[in-house]
């Protein structure tokens, strides 16, 4: 049986960027008791559910927006769309979306797309740890961590807020779901739901949620740019269906086969997550004709 099994200085990468020991980068118990509470929580506020899509929708009158005031010209779609697909997982998590003129909102999303553009530096500390100790900062390591701790610092102010707020007959979002479950556990009884494992699975949730997302949608423009003919036939169909003067929603979605299999066909010719994650085995496992030794990490290939 394949479990998921990591152990942790397989993950001094993902450490390194301070994502361990929640969802994405642990191994045991501590997983399993996590993904299991995150994914819950996620779908009862709507994630993978039509109760979410207006939330989706009012981005997407965002992105459209944007768009329009271009007025044709070439522009650069990535921050607007990285700060659209953040706001969903915002409205999940802090039960509210930020204004994309928002100092402090548009500070944070700057700072997660400058860890993803500088993570490598990170990913070297992996293999040589001691490099960190070196003048300067040609790994963008102290970078990397710097902007990590100002998010943190912005998730922490939010957090407490809730605190200060929280009223049991009243979930607004996931981080009330997290306050109900140490609550109900008693203080003593906490155990790992903690106010810093909220912290880090709130930004897993960003990490993992928003570049993927973002990158996706990335792709799609760049597909249908390249294939007008393509482009055409979709929004021939969706026209076709629900007009041009309000938007598709999920209630749309069976009769858009067409629509539905270019997203499909997006997916897997942009293999956003060629690797996927970390996966292992915590002892010897044989699967058809294959024996897999204890190890803590495969890579999906
Ligand atoms: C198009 C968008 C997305 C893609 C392509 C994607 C892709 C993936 C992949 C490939 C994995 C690893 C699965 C495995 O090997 O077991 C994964 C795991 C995960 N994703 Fe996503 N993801 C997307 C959106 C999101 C969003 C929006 C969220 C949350 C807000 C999210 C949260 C997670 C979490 C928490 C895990 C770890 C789950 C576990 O440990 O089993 N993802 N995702």
């Amino acid at each position: 049986m394949l479990t998921c099994f990591l152990q942790d200085q397989i993950y001094s990468y993902l450490g390194n960027l301070q994502i361990s020991k929640v969802v994405i980068a642990s191994s045991g118990s501590l997983w399993k008791e996590h993904r299991t509470f995150a994914l819950n929580k996620l779908r009862s506020f709507g994630f993978g559910k039509r109760s979410i899509e207006t939330n989706i929708l009012q981005e997407v009158e965002e992105l459209l927006k944007f768009i329009g005031e271009q007025n044709s010209k070439a522009f650069d779609i990535n921050d607007v769309l990285h700060a659209c697909v953040s706001n969903v997982t915002c409205s999940i998590v802090f039960g509210k979306q930020f204004s994309h003129t928002d100092p402090a909102f548009l500070k944070i999303l700057d700072m997660f797309q400058e860890n993803l553009q500088v993570s490598h530096g990170a990913a070297v500390m992996t293999w040589m740890p001691f490099l960190k100790y070196l003048p300067y900062d040609f790994f963008k390591f102290k970078k990397t961590f710097g902007n990590i701790k100002t998010i943190e610092s912005f998730l922490n102010t939010i957090i407490d807020e809730h605190w200060k707020t929280y009223q049991d007959d009243n979930m607004r979002d996931y981080i009330d779901t997290f306050i109900a479950e140490r609550k109900r556990r008693g203080e003593d009884k906490a155990g790992t739901f903690t106010d810093y494992q909220l912290t880090r699975t709130i930004l897993e949730f960003f990490l993992a949620g928003t570049e993927t997302t973002t990158a996706t949608i990335r792709w799609a423009i760049v597909y249908l740019i390249r294939n007008p003919d393509i482009q055409t036939r979709m929004r021939k169909e969706i026209e076709s269906l629900v007009g041009s003067s309000q938007l598709p929603r999920m209630q749309h979605r069976q009769e858009l086969p067409y629509t539905e299999a270019v997203l499909t066909e997006t997916q897997r010719c942009g293999d956003i997550v060629p690797l996927s994650l970390f996966h292992g085995v915590d002892k010897e496992v044989f699967l058809k004709d294959s024996e897999y030794h204890k190890t803590p990490s495969l890579h999906q290939i």
